[in-house]
């Protein structure tokens, strides 16, 4: 690396160590959206960079964390987006030492139940009357053999599958040194060998590992239902995503799962403007221009778009071109009360499980119900997911008693389509990055910020390797000399 040193002419060194343009001493990085993406980009640029960068946040709502949020009914508060993470997430588990978040289990299902519309087609027992720890253990054993009766080796076959998955993805978590910075999500994707799972549908890639079609219409559909509110037509790699958050060691952080933006902006000094949404971002040659909803304008010469570009519409000047997606929309129904036995052919509430999922059928109403708590023998809080909103005719006939009802409709996450067709990184060819063209491999907080990080060090490696020309990085002498063309 010491020869090309002396290609160099003279002048570009000495220029460089003049001042150098202040678009460059002191760049501003302005990230669009709060949530787990955009909150880690600015922890892993202040993490990877000691440049004085300025950092700004833009976020239209008045609070931080985009869909990790919360809901409080009747006075108690739980999570009303993104719920539950894996052990694996190491990332997020990384946030929570750094934050000294509190982690806890998730509010756990003790029964489990598939609904077909007028019967349980499956119902495992509960262990809760009894509260001896032999006998929950017996239980749960009664139960696995219950499963394995029905669905045999093909539960195990999902598992190597699901494992198989996730020891891929664990690439992701390799040092630095030896791991590349992907300028596209479709490299990102190959390197860790997981692209081929976005090519086909998760009912193909099943077939191949020869998982029976029963568990695949029941428990597997259930689960891809619950997670994604998709059926097992989705793409292979998020169907086998969401199959990995139903296994064990679920966890959530204590008092809500949106603190970890929280606490990621506040440790990464960061200049945050909430209740102020961005309209527009235009190239202006050596950066952009950001105008918000409060009419005022911001000059940044990075931007990043991190929350999903498929339902917004903000004004890009140049245009930009990404592949059409449609996200799926998930409405999340909170109901303090009681449930209705009769809907569900039973004598008796105690008798319906505390987690009911359903079969693919479009005459199902709704595709899970579950208890969040339990408060007394009859006063439970219940979450619904559904596709479509839940009438209030309808409620009324599935519970009993409700005392308070919360609907919160969600743009939850894409529409998964095989092959999928990714967005990319860097939208412009410039400095204006997108993290979430990530969530067409699959959507949760923890692939959120995995992408982030490549974002983060993408931006290093594209804009500020640029401003410090050091011995390493001569090979992007060219571009910057094309640069000092333009400005002499
Ligand atoms: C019901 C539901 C359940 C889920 N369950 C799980 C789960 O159990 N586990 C899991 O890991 N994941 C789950 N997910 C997925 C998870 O929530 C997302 O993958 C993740 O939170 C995405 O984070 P993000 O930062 O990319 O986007 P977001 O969280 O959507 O953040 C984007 C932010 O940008 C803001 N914004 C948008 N436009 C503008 C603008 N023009 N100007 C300023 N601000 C703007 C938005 O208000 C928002 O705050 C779930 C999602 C939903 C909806
Ligand atoms: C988590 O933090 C530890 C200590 O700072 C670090 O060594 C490790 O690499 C981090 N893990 C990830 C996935 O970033
Ligand atoms: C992906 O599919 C291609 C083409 O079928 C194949 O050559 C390649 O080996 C596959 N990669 C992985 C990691 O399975
Ligand atoms: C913000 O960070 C400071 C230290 O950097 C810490 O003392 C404070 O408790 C944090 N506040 C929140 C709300 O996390
Ligand atoms: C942004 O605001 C500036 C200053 O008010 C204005 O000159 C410019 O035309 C605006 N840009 C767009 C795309 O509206």
């Amino acid at each position: 690396m010491s020869t090309p040193r002396a290609i160099i002419p003279l002048w570009i060194l000495l220029l460089l160590s003049l001042s150098p343009p202040t678009l460059q001493s002191n760049p501003t990085v302005c990230i669009i959206g709060t949530g787990i993406g955009g909150s880690s980009v600015a922890h892993f640029l202040r993490q990877y960079s000691p440049d004085p960068t300025r950092i700004l946040m833009f976020e239209r709502n008045g609070v931080v964390g985009g869909r990790m949020a919360t809901v409080t009914i009747s006075g108690e508060t739980f999570e009303a987006g993104a719920s539950i993470l894996h052990p694996k997430n190491y990332h997020v588990l990384n946030y929570t030492k750094l934050l000294t978040l509190k982690r806890r289990e998730p509010s756990s299902s003790d029964s489990f139940g598939i609904w077909n519309g007028k019967k349980f087609l499956l119902k495992t027992i509960s262990a809760r009357s009894w509260k001896v720890p032999i006998v929950e253990k017996m239980v749960s054993l009664v139960n696995s053999v219950y499963l394995f009766v029905r669905y045999g080796f093909s539960l195990l076959k999902m598992q190597t599958f699901v494992d198989d998955t996730v020891e891929r993805f664990l690439n992701y978590y390799q040092a630095v040194e030896g791991r590349p910075v992907f300028e596209s999500v479709d490299e990102m994707l190959e390197w860790a060998g997981l692209f081929n799972l976005t090519t086909r549908t998760l009912e193909d890639q099943l077939i191949d590992v020869k998982i029976s079609p029963l568990l695949m219409q029941e428990l597997i559909t259930v689960i891809t239902r619950i997670n994604y509110g998709q059926s097992i037509y989705m793409s292979g790699l998020a169907g086998a995503v969401s199959l990995a958050g139903s296994g064990g060691g679920l966890w959530a952080v204590e008092g809500g799962n949106w603190q970890m933006a929280a606490g990621l902006i506040n440790s990464s000094d960061v200049e945050l403007h909430l209740h102020e949404e961005i309209e527009s971002i235009s190239y202006l040659g050596e950066y952009y221009e950001l105008n918000s909803t409060k009419g005022s304008s911001y000059a940044c010469e990075v931007t990043v778009v991190a929350t999903p570009l498929d339902e917004l519409d903000i004004h890009f000047s140049p245009p930009i071109s990404i592949p059409k997606r449609k996200l799926q929309h998930t409405h999340a129904t909170f109901v303090r009360g009681v449930l209705n036995p009769v809907y569900f052919g039973m004598d008796d509430v105690s008798k319906i499980p505390d987690l009911v999922g359903t079969i693919e059928d479009p005459d199902l109403p709704f595709t899970s119900i579950s208890v969040l708590k339990q408060h007394s023998e009859k006063d439970f809080t219940y979450k619904i997911f559904s596709r479509k909103p839940m009438a209030d005719a309808l409620l009324d006939n599935i519970f009993r008693v409700r005392k308070e009802t919360i609907q919160i409709n969600w743009g939850a996450y894409p529409h998964y389509k095989a092959p999928e067709v990714f967005a990319p990184f860097v939208l412009d060819g410039q400095h204006l990055y997108y993290v979430n063209a990530f969530e067409n491999a699959a959507s949760t907080m923890e692939t959120s910020a995995v992408a982030a990080e490549n974002v983060a060090r993408l931006i290093l490696s594209r804009f500020f390797s640029k401003a410090s020309l050091s011995s390493s990085n001569l090979k992007s002498s060219t571009s910057d000399e094309e640069h000092l063309h333009q400005d002499l």
